[in-house]
């Protein structure tokens, strides 16, 4: 058996229904079986599972794949990891399959930051750990929660894990490149180290906190590397991924140890930067987690600005944030010492609406004495408001506005709705704009999207498109058939949920095929409807040769290649080859 067969039959053996019935409850209608969809935040059952084609598909947000994309984007692993934890279910060996290649390029550097992982968390139990048992005891930090974010200890020596790195065969050189040692040197002593892990949940680095109060910088980090990167990771992501699953919302604090705190209360669908604005690939990775995203970042002033900026950057991706402010000398880490479990969920509860937090962070700090400060400002607070979709909300806005600085309703509502005119207006430009260049699809990329749905379901049509010689009209389009017809002829048979699996490293046609199948088309075709597709195709394929053709006459000055090419015009006109 070659690699796709054994793929093919780990993917077969693994029976998407049970599959998926595993992690989402499934309900069977019909002949299909539907469940809440795990990618998007909903409460109702939009994601259809087919036993049939072994196929998901989300009717709201257009997930869809096979088994192993499922499991790729359920458990946020690589195909290989998906492949063999399937694999080993069902009991097939999976020796020599190449896409193992990928992972073990690392493989060196996840076992060193697996080693000295332990070293450090050995280190903290021995005697020579007991200032930073102190230091943790002090924090109220207990055993459990020690264990629980694999908390270790550097030591004061120069180059005990270094040495031991070494004895277990790895270079000075690569311990230097992973960041563990400088030249023969470890990089940390004395600080209390906390491993940092990777979406997946592999360590990739660490970060170590003095424990005195020494003049050193208080954190230090792993240096950048090709698997750490300080701009994409986001701390405890592979434990909230769950948590963010049941709790339905994920909470962005500053620091670790407010996430550390926050888990000792059982709060546990949090994420961190570390110390670093957030970046839109930080954006990206939230957003797989939920919609319902609520930022718990520190009292103080830079607390604020952060969670304005970061309140912004969501908003431009449209989605509206929460926010829960705490007082200028907290952080979520004293706040819960101080306050307690129910406190803090209290504050979850009543997190705000981002534009609220907005208009009350407008009016701080500001003298709102002299009419011209009050216009300003209240036009500030109407801009905001202008943004907010749901008009209960607005009018709440509007009539506290009134009250405080005793103005009629009527009046602000007025420039208000002048306020939104203007703005929709706008909008509807950009809208506009939008659709006309990404645009509807023309006839003959409908006729592109059939011919291809039933390339999948019936293999005669295949050939025939073969055959005919057609020629799609999109780049995009003539790739995705020439995978088609390039899988059928190697495996001799094609099914959609072996042919994802195939294309899944090529996402923009895996988007497009599931754009394609998504289409609720009939199951057979006719001949005649077939033929109407065919014609379609062709008629595109002859504007576009007669383009070619009325082009090459253009560009050249020799009349004989002019009456040659315009007669080749004519024939394609009337039909002639
Ligand atoms: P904080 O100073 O708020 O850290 O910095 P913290 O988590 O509250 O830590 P404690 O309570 O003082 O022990 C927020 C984050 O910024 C990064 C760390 O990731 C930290 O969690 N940081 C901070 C650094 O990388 N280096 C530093 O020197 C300081
Ligand atoms: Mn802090």
């Amino acid at each position: 058996m070659n690699n796709q067969d054994i793929i093919n039959e780990v993917r077969r053996k693994n029976d998407i229904v049970d599959i998926i019935g595993e992690k989402i409850p499934l309900e069977k209608r019909g002949k299909n079986y539907f469940g809440v969809c795990p990618f998007h935040d909903d409460t109702n059952p939009s994601m259809s599972v087919s036993r049939e084609k072994q196929i998901y598909t989300c009717f709201s947000c257009h997930a869809t794949g096979n088994v192993f994309n499922f499991l790729m984007n359920y458990e946020h692993k690589d195909f290989s990891q998906v492949l063999t934890d399937l694999a080993t279910r069902v009991g097939i060996t999976l020796n020599g399959i190449k896409t193992k290649k990928i992972s073990t390029k690392y493989n060196d550097w996840y076992n060193i930051y697996d080693i000295a992982n332990k070293f450090y968390q050995n280190n903290l139990m021995s005697k020579e750990g007991s200032r930073a048992r102190e230091y943790l005891k002090k924090r109220s930090i207990d055993e459990d929660t020690i264990k629980e974010f694999e908390i270790g200890y550097s030591l004061k020596d120069h180059d005990s894990l270094t040495k031991l790195l070494q004895k277990k065969g790895y270079s000075l050189d690569l311990l230097n490149k992973v960041g563990i040692s400088v030249n023969d040197y470890d990089i940390y002593h004395l600080r209390l180290m906390f491993p940092l892990h990777d979406l997946s949940g592999k360590v990739i680095g660490f970060s170590g906190r003095i424990i005195t109060d020494s003049k050193q910088n208080k954190y230090l980090n792993t240096k950048e590397t090709d698997l750490f990167k300080k701009g994409q990771l986001l701390y405890h992501y592979h434990i909230a991924k769950e948590a963010a699953r049941i709790d339905k919302s994920v909470i962005i604090m500053e620091g670790f140890m407010d996430i550390i705190r926050a888990s000792t209360i059982d709060v546990k669908n949090t994420v961190a930067t570390m110390g670093t604005a957030l970046t839109h690939d930080h954006i990206k990775n939230i957003k797989r987690l939920s919609n319902n995203i609520i930022l718990c970042f520190d009292g103080d002033e830079a607390g604020v600005k952060a969670t304005l900026a970061a309140g912004e950057m969501f908003a431009k991706e449209n989605l509206e944030v929460k926010v829960i402010s705490l007082n200028n000398n907290d952080d979520p880490d004293t706040y819960i010492l101080k306050n307690g479990k129910e406190a803090f969920l209290n504050l979850i509860e009543n997190a705000i609406y981002f534009s609220d937090y907005k208009i009350k962070t407008l009016s701080q700090g500001r003298n709102l004495t002299s009419s011209e400060d009050k216009a300003n400002y209240i036009h500030e607070v109407l801009e905001e408001a202008a943004k907010i979709t749901d008009p209960i909300r607005t009018e709440i806005i509007l009539k506290e506005l009134a009250k405080k600085f005793e103005i009629g309703y009527n009046t602000l509502e007025k420039s208000f709705q002048e306020l939104k005119a203007t703005k929709t207006k706008k909008q509807e430009v950009v809208i506009e704009k939008k659709t006309a260049s990404k645009g509807k699809k023309d006839k003959y990329q409908k006729a592109s999207f059939c011919i291809i749905y039933y390339m999948l379901n019936e293999q005669d049509i295949i050939e025939s498109v073969e055959r005919e010689h057609l020629v799609f009209p999109t780049e995009a389009l003539r790739a995705l058939e020439s995978e088609i017809v390039y899988f059928y002829h190697k495996y001799g048979f094609i099914n959609e949920a072996d042919f994802y699996t195939y294309l899944t490293p090529k996402i923009e046609l895996v988007n497009l095929l599931a754009e394609i199948m998504q289409l609720q088309l009939k199951s057979k075709v006719t001949s005649k409807e077939l033929l109407d597709y065919f014609n379609v195709i062709k008629e595109y394929n002859e504007k576009m040769s007669i383009t070619k053709l009325e082009e090459k006459i253009k560009n050249t000055n020799d009349p004989l290649e002019q009456i040659k090419y315009a007669e080749q015009i004519r024939k394609l006109r009337i039909g002639e080859k």
